[in-house]
């Protein structure tokens, strides 16, 4: 590759990571003193934890409690010295930020690509707000245009589930770290299936956890509330009515 294509490559990235800071950093502002809160997990979510992290080391944001959604968030909010707490004893979330790999009009998403998505999802249904931060690329008029959904399986026979959601319509990849099957922090295995664009995510989602052996899909349907989209025209707020 010679140097000016490189040179616009890095701008390129420059520029993701200053849209996923802005609309990290601003839904970091919904987060009150009190609150029992998510961490979401990625790219843009690291960039509203560590605003929630200097919120607090300036004394704007006192007394909250955190439950991080993956061991990477886990170890992140450590350092960051943000208190961390568990669903055992706080099993009621005010608000958790996260990021998505894509949002449609309806707010329905696609998550998983760090794959973190079941303990997201874990924490998302247990949050009164999801809030939702992504730079523009991440929408999408329907889901399954630009990412494949993440499915995690438990390891034991996922050959035979790769089968099942190829029967429903998808190429199923097995996730690699390195020449290794990736694992998640639950210790199972991701297959990482293109559908196509969906039609009808709620009706996959159904069909998809029909199966024993799949632990969790990337489908998150009807559970953000709040939008975060930062692109170079400025930040959006988008709610659901
Ligand atoms: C983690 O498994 C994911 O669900 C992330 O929330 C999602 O992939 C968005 O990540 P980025 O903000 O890094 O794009």
């Amino acid at each position: 590759m010679n140097s000016p294509a490189l040179c616009r490559i890095i701008l390129t990235i420059m520029n993701i990571q200053a849209l996923k800071q802005q609309a990290g950093e601003y839904a970091a502002a919904f987060v009150q003193s009190g609150m029992i809160i998510g961490l979401g997990s990625g790219s843009t979510a690291i960039f509203a934890t560590r605003r929630i992290a200097q919120r607090l080391r300036d004394r704007d944001l006192r007394d909250i409690l955190a439950v991080p959604t993956s061991l990477a968030t886990e170890a992140a909010a450590i350092e960051l010295g943000i208190p961390l707490t568990t669903l055992a004893d706080q099993p009621g979330i005010d608000i958790t930020i996260d990021g998505a790999d894509e949002v449609d009009p309806n707010f329905n998403l696609i998550k998983g690509g760090g794959g973190a998505h079941l303990r997201e999802k874990i924490v998302a249904q247990a949050s009164e707000r999801l809030v939702i931060v992504v730079d523009d690329s991440k929408l999408v008029d329907q889901l399954g245009r630009t990412w494949a959904l993440p499915v995690e399986v438990i390891p034991f026979g996922w050959q035979s589930q790769a089968a099942y959601l190829e029967s429903l319509g998808a190429t199923p990849v097995l996730r690699l770290q390195g020449d290794q099957p990736y694992q998640t922090d639950q210790g199972n295995i991701i297959l990482d299936c293109d559908f196509g664009p969906i039609p009808d995510p709620a009706a996959l989602a159904r069909k998809i956890r029909s199966r024993a052996g799949i632990v969790e899909h990337g489908l998150f349907i009807g559970m953000a509330k709040d939008v975060v989209v930062a692109s170079k025209s400025g930040l959006r707020h988008l709610r659901k009515p």
